[in-house]
């Protein structure tokens, strides 16, 4: 057996986790394709939820990359994420349409009433507040999401009645 390989086995303080067991599948589905990399970190991330230190290690060794590489790629995509991410992901949208209709102001609100920055999560790991590109809504600018769930033509105001929604 290559001693490099993943397999899932009794040893690996992992091998319990159905979670790793996917991995090791994407790896070995992956493996021998042209931009492997990319394709095994967002199935990974779909696992996790984000990729986890000791994911990415496993990625390098498994796809017989440089830690560094897999480090370049996802530091360098913001659709990667590196810290965990909470049950509900905002995102406001700063697309130019977006932005000129007050999405700044918007991201502040949000900030404010969760006491979070973007990219970070509240302490509950209820809401995570991201920002992202177009999503193809400007008629309904500004506008941000609430992972599946669309808002549009909002105003600061809005915010707190959106947010208990979820709460
Ligand atoms: S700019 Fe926000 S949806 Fe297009």
């Amino acid at each position: 057996m290559d001693e490099k390989k993943c397999t899932g086995c009794s040893d690996c303080q992992n091998a319990k986790d159905p979670r790793y067991q996917e991995l090791a599948q994407v790896i070995d589905e992956f493996r021998d394709m042209e931009g492997a990399l990319i394709m095994v970190l967002h199935r990974a991330q779909e696992i996790f939820g984000y990729l986890p230190e000791d994911v990415q290690k496993i990625v390098a060794v498994e796809l017989d990359l440089p830690l560094a590489e897999v480090y370049g790629v996802t530091t360098f995509y913001s659709y990667f994420s590196l810290k965990p991410r909470g049950k509900y992901r905002i995102a406001v949208c700063l697309g130019t349409a977006c932005y000129v209709r007050g999405a700044a102001e918007l991201v502040s609100a949000i900030e404010k009433q969760l006491n979070i920055k973007v990219n970070d999560t509240t302490s509950d790991g209820r809401f995570t507040l991201e920002v992202s590109r177009c999503i193809g809504a400007c008629g309904l600018a500004p506008v941000m999401t609430v992972n599946d769930d669309v808002y549009g033509r909002l105003s600061p105001d809005k915010v707190p009645e959106i947010l208990a929604k979820y709460q």
